[in-house]
């Protein structure tokens, strides 16, 4: 196949980049500011059509994942960027899908599992209530909700004649990578400060990383699938034991606890938001299951361990490569 991943240079893009590539597929990235890779890499400006749009002509598929990220503090600038560089991105693919003689059979468009309401006991599969104004959240969590749906309401917009839109609701996808969400959370653990953050009862919604390119391979092959898909492993956990599994594996018998006054303080020194930990997204892939995905990590026990095995490894092999030695 070919497939085109516009924003494919940061974590989730490079994550498939890898897979594809491995599975003897032509990986096109996008971006705007091509570095060198081991997969082509074509310049675009993200917000309007110009020729990279060629690369679309004829591909299988279209992977958008562009966007400002959002791990930065929401204040009116930086809003406005998250927003606007997504709906930006999103329309000028949705031109550039329009514009081919040969369209992508389908086009895999970039959502997140934030998109539901702050949940602790309801599970929300793909029919669960969208959030923006629970009363138990506070008002500013509206905010990645409202960019959620206009993200997706840009995609669904796009009059498409022969490509399958997916919008890929996805959780936190956890690899070991350096800067990647495990990398940042277990430095966290091996510091000591993996305790219980706020009241310990929101929960995580997370997909292994290989689940989640083998999710997204069905969702490129399996034309059953479109429309909103959650991309997230069955069993989310309260972020207690989700911290305390982490802590398990990882060998730290102790985690110290934030109380929420320490996350805001935390937050705003790391120049992020406590929402990413605070807002509880208990999340299930309904659609998944119906098609009989099988997951090859389904709960966190499981999943953490193989992480924190890999992440040992990949650092020790690491500092051999480092320090010279032959591996
Ligand atoms: N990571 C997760 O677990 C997760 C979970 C749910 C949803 N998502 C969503 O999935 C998408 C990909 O996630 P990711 O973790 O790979 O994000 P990422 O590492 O931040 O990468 C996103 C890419 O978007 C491009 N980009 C950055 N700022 C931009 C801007 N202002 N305008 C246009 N493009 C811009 C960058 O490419 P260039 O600089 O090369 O142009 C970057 O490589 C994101 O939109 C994210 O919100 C991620």
């Amino acid at each position: 196949m070919k497939i085109v991943l516009a924003g494919g240079s940061g974590q989730v893009g490079t994550m498939l980049a890898r897979h594809f590539l491995a599975g003897g597929d032509e990986v096109v990235v996008l971006s705007r500011a091509p570095r060198p890779a081991p997969w082509r890499t074509v310049a675009w400006d993200a917000a309007t059509v110009g020729a990279w749009a060629e690369e679309l002509d004829g591909a299988d598929a279209v992977l958008n994942l562009a966007g400002r990220s959002v791990d930065c503090r929401y204040h009116a600038k930086n809003r406005r960027a998250i927003l606007e560089s997504r709906l930006a991105a999103t329309r000028a693919v949705g031109a550039a899908v329009q514009a081919c003689a040969t369209p992508p059979r389908v086009w895999l468009q970039a959502s997140t599992a934030t998109i539901y309401a702050h949940s602790h006991e309801i599970a929300h599969d793909e029919s669960g209530q969208l959030g923006g104004d629970e009363p138990d959240a506070p008002a500013k969590w509206a905010f990645s909700v409202d960019v959620a749906k206009a993200w997706e309401a840009a995609a669904t917009a796009v009059d498409l004649r022969a490509t399958r839109l997916v919008l890929m609701r996805t959780a936190m996808v956890m690899n070991v990578d350096r800067g990647s969400i495990f990398d940042v959370l277990l430095r966290l653990v091996r510091f000591g400060l993996g305790g219980t953050p706020g009241d310990g009862r929101q929960y995580v919604s997370w997909l292994h990383e290989a689940d989640f390119v083998r999710a997204v391979s069905l969702l490129l092959a399996d034309g059953r699938l479109d429309g909103p898909v959650n991309l997230a492993a069955p069993a989310p956990l309260p972020i207690a034991g989700f911290f305390e599994c982490l802590r398990r594996a990882y060998g730290r018998s102790i985690g110290l606890p934030a109380a929420r006054w320490m996350l805001e303080l935390g937050a705003f020194l790391m120049r992020t938001e406590t929402e990413l930990v605070l807002k509880s997204r208990r999340v299930v892939p309904g659609r998944l299951r119906q098609v009989g995905f099988e997951f090859e990590f389904p709960d966190w026990r499981t999943a953490s361990a193989d992480l924190v095995q890999r992440w040992r490894a990949a650092r020790s092999a690491g500092a051999v490569r480092q320090r010279g030695l032959p591996q």
